[in-house]
This record gives C-alpha cells, sequence and structure tokens, in this order.
C-alpha cells in the first residue's frame, strides 16, 4: 500500500529519530551485561511501524512541546511497547518464533534473557520519563509516569494480556472482546494522546474528544491486527499469521466475521476523525494515522 505522503514522511522520521536515542541509550556496557544491552537492542532498534512514537509525537506537535522533549515519551512510550511484544512471544505466553521479520528475542537469544530484556525496557521507560530531559516541571513528570505506570498495568495492558491468555476459554462475547482488546492494546494508545496533552498542559476539560480519538484508533487498530492474523502475509506483517483460529481465540473477526470487522473498522476511524473536526491541517497527521491504522497492510 502507498502511504499518503505525509504519514511516510513523518513515520521515516520518527522511526529514525527513535532509533538514534535507543542506540544513545543502549550503549552495551564491557561487562556481562552487554548480552543483556544486546536483547534490548535486539528487540528495540530498526523494527515496527514505530506507530505510538509517531502518535506522541503527532499529539505533542498539535499542543506546541518541543519535539526533543516529545521523543523521549515517545521512546518511552516503544519502550513499553517492546517489552510487551517480548514477554507476549515467551512460550509461556503466545510461544511464537517471528516477530517484526526476526527470530523472537527468546528464540535468538533465550528465555531468561527475553524475561529480562522485558524486564529492563520496562524499566527503562519510567527512568526516561522521570529524567529532567524530558520536561523541566516535576509535576507534569510525575503525571506521565502516574498514565503511563496506569496504561501498562493490571488496569491496562498486562491485565488485558491476562484476558486475552483465558479469552479462549472464556467464549467472550462482543462487550467482552472490546473491553479486553480496550486495555490490551487501547490503553497505551491512549497514553500516547493523553502524554501530548500533559506534555502541552492542555487542561484536563480540554482533553475529551482527543480521549475519543485515542479510543477509537485504537480499537481500529487491534480490529486490523486480528483481520492481519485472519488476511495477512507473514512477509508483511513480520510475524506468524492465523495465530489467534489456531488457538481458538475470540477476535473481533472472529465474531463478527471479516467485512463486517473491516466496516466497524472504518466506522471507527471516520468518528476518530470527526474528533479533530475543531482543527485544520495541523491535525492532518493524526488523520492520517487513523486511517493507516485500519488501511495497513503490516
Ligand atoms: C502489535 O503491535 C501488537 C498489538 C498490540 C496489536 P504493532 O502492530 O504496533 O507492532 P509493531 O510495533 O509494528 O511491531
Ligand atoms: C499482543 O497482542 C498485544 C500486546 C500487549 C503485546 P497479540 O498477541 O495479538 O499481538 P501479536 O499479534 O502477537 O503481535
Ligand atoms: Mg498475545
Ligand atoms: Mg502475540
Ligand atoms: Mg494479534
Amino acid at each position: 500500500m502507498a502511504e499518503a505522503p505525509l504519514l511516510q514522511r513523518e513515520m521515516d522520521r520518527v522511526r529514525a529519530e527513535i532509533d538514534a536515542l535507543f542506540e544513545e541509550l543502549l550503549a552495551p556496557p564491557a561487562d556481562p551485561r552487554a548480552r543483556l544491552y544486546e536483547a534490548m537492542r535486539y528487540a528495540a532498534i530498526g523494527g515496527g511501524k514505530r506507530l505510538r512514537p509517531l502518535l506522541v509525537v503527532a499529539a505533542c506537535a498539535l499542543f506546541h512541546a518541543d519535539r526533543s522533549r516529545a521523543l523521549r515519551v515517545a521512546a518511552a512510550v516503544e519502550c513499553i511497547h517492546v517489552y510487551s511484544l517480548i514477554h507476549d512471544d515467551l512460550p509461556s505466553m503466545d510461544d511464537d518464533e517471528l516477530r517484526r521479520g526476526k527470530p523472537t528475542v527468546h528464540r535468538a537469544f533465550d528465555e531468561a534473557c527475553a524475561i529480562l530484556a522485558g524486564d529492563s525496557l520496562h524499566a527503562l521507560a519510567f527512568e526516561i520519563l522521570a529524567d529532567e530531559a524530558t520536561h523541566e516541571d516535576p509535576f507534569v513528570r510525575i503525571e506521565l509516569v502516574a498514565e503511563l505506570a496506569r496504561a501498562a498495568g493490571p488496569a491496562g495492558m498486562a491485565g488485558g494480556q491476562m484476558m486475552d491468555l483465558n479469552a479462549a476459554a472464556a467464549g467472550l462475547d462482543l462487550p467482552g472482546v472490546t473491553r479486553l482488546q480496550q486495555l490490551k492494546t487501547g490503553a497505551l494508545i491512549a497514553f500516547c494522546l493523553e502524554a501530548g496533552a500533559i506534555m502541552g498542559r492542555l487542561p484536563v476539560e480540554g482533553r475529551t474528544r482527543f480521549r475519543g480519538y485515542a479510543r477509537d484508533v485504537g480499537l481500529a487498530f487491534q480490529i486490523a491486527d486480528d483481520l492481519l492474523d485472519e488476511e495477512g502475509s507473514e512477509a508483511r506483517t513480520g510475524k506468524r499469521v492465523g495465530k489467534d483460529r489456531d488457538r481458538g481465540k475470540e477476535t473481533f473477526v472472529s465474531l463478527l466475521g471479516r467485512d463486517r470487522a473491516r466496516q466497524q473498522a472504518e466506522l471507527l476511524v471516520r468518528q476518530a476523525i470527526e474528533y479533530l473536526d475543531r482543527y485544520g491541517a495541523e491535525a492532518d497527521l493524526l488523520r492520517e494515522i487513523a486511517r493507516f491504522a485500519v488501511e495497513r497492510d503490516h
């Protein structure tokens, strides 16, 4: 799929900036911890769509926050995301061997190393946010830390992963799957927009519409993930496909069928874009990201 020029340009830019930041943060030491750093670098550098960092940067730009600071927040979210992928792929979870087009961390290194690489990226996320270089105001830093912790923990991603592990046995209905996905994927995506509002010091009353945008994009993004698992290609997604069906997991696709799942995702994207209607061209990147969330083939 040919991506819109603005989106393509901004994605490439964020990808290079995040890679450079990780290069700097993850320089391997000359001692036995080097292997841990190598595993973190293997997972975090040079792969993935960088959708969450792009959302952070786009939201921060809309609220006039400084780009180099926005990139630190973007790297923090990506640390949590990459850690969640490393652990998601472990034999005790999804037991996957391919991620971002290469062997998963526990395959390329070993399981203990993969667990520690995930743990370390999790910790690094909060270390980045707590640093003065992210924002001079400690209240802003604390708000970022608290919101990311909430989005990653039992009320967010980890809670959603717990529900997901149970999903095959639970016989979930549509509201059940929606709740699961809002925690598993939605919470971290919602943080990306919230972070922009926090960095730009947007008053809480002004955040409602962005929360609406984030909720709809997050859900649409996960429906697209479920569709790609059903009909995407391993070469494009860089991960094994058909795994939800193999595991008998209820997803949007298993419950609605492909056509209705796609229609639902498209509806959510239109709705997300409507939340931005009071903005002009300065919100075009967020509009393009919303479209990309469902039109993507990887
Ligand atoms: C995959 O996320 C896992 C989900 C939460 C759906 P992405 O599709 O954003 O994975 P990368 O970062 O591009 O590898
Ligand atoms: C994982 O969801 C979401 C995370 C929080 C890591 P999936 O298990 O569906 O993600 P993929 O399909 O392996 O990327
Ligand atoms: Mg999983
Ligand atoms: Mg998985
Ligand atoms: Mg999936």
